[in-house]
């Protein structure tokens, strides 16, 4: 059975909840993680990234469902109490929210709120980390997106969400002092990444000779921040919980503060892969934003967040696993 000075890791077969456990992990820490493996996307990856995890004697994992309110009782029941928390799990993803809209409400609205709710009715609670995203920033023009910039216009159903997230964890340090970081991820990317997003669908189609569907003609702007970057940064908030406020939650920016044209992005895909890619322009997908830009001075300030792998470094580690994995000559 797990101790009590576990960390949980929500969302741990996940893409950037593997390599936060894989880190805390490597650094000695203890860590129960939970994830309901859902079929958003293929769940042999999920799979084969949990295999690793277990590969640590100190590692636990459950199948649970963060909305699932009995279900997260007996977890804390039976692994825990947890006093720090690292919540990931979420329906993510922009474009598909158009489609299954309620599987957001319940992942990321009623999972959050169990998650809350769990973490108030633990005793002598430390710090609860979760992630938000740059999505909030909605069709924000102002660059670069600043913590202190309005986010109240959402672009998606999946910002919606994840801005509600924002919202119940700034009234559950109001209302009952919750220690809590949020963090606004900027499209992360590398090794074991998600198979819905740009790098590996473009990777994928370039790879197998396949059309590379790029949107808005490919005049879009990425804040593209690699996996490593994220996790120092998430394991750094979680080291430093909000204090002497007297509303304990912060909300901080986690990207590489460096806006990529999507197209330089592609090329150095296809410079990676040695093949040329079969470029398809579309249109706008409805719920996208045009660009992403962090500003990220308050995250240095309060954690030390300093994102050093730029894409020309991110990409080719990114296209050496896929290869790898994919049995890709
Ligand atoms: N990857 C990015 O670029 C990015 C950008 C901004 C924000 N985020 C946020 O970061 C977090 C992690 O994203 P990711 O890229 O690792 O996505 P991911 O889909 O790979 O990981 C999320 C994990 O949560 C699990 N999950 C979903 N709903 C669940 C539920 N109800 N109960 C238990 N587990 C559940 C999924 O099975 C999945 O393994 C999410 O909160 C996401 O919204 C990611």
């Amino acid at each position: 059975m797990a101790q009590a000075s576990s960390i949980l890791v929500t969302g741990a077969a996940g893409f950037i909840g593997f390599h936060t456990a894989l880190r805390l992990l490597q650094a000695g820490q203890r860590v129960v993680g939970i994830d309901n493996l859902n079929d958003y996307y293929d769940v042999t990856l999920k799979e084969a990234r949990l295999k690793k995890l277990r590969e640590f004697s100190h590692f636990a994992f459950r199948k649970v469902d963060i909305a699932d309110r009995p279900a997260m009782e007996k977890l804390w029941a039976d692994s825990g109490p947890f006093l720090e928390v690292v919540h990931l799990a979420a329906q993510a993803g922009v474009r598909y929210s158009l489609t299954n809209p309620y599987a957001y409400v319940m992942s990321n609205c009623l999972g959050h709120l169990t998650v809350l709710e769990m973490c108030r009715h633990t005793p002598g609670f430390k710090h609860l980390v979760y992630a938000s995203t740059s999505s909030v920033y909605g069709g924000n023009t102002k660059v670069p997106f600043s913590v202190q910039d309005p986010v109240n216009a959402p672009l998606s159903l999946y910002a919606a969400t994840k801005r509600s997230d924002e919202l119940m964890s700034h009234t559950y340090a109001h209302l009952y002092q919750l220690p809590q970081t949020g963090l606004r991820f900027f499209t992360v990317y590398g090794p074991w990444g998600r198979p819905d997003m740009a790098l590996f669908i473009f990777t994928k189609a370039i790879a197998e000779g396949k059309k590379v569907p790029v949107f808005n003609g490919g005049d879009m702007q990425r804040d593209f921040t690699y996996v490593d970057d994220i996790v120092s940064g998430v394991v750094a908030a979680l080291a430093h919980p909000p204090q002497g406020q007297a509303l304990p939650h912060n909300v901080y920016n986690l990207g590489n503060t460096r806006s990529e044209n999507l197209m330089d992005f592609v090329r150095l895909i296809e410079k990676e892969l040695g093949r040329k890619a079969d470029i398809e322009f579309l249109p706008m997908q409805a719920g996208d934003v045009k660009s992403t830009y962090a500003e990220i001075s308050e995250s240095t300030a309060a954690f030390g967040y300093r994102p050093t792998t730029n894409i020309e470094q991110g990409i080719p580690k990114f296209i050496a696993w896929y290869k790898d994995y994919y049995h890709v000559s």
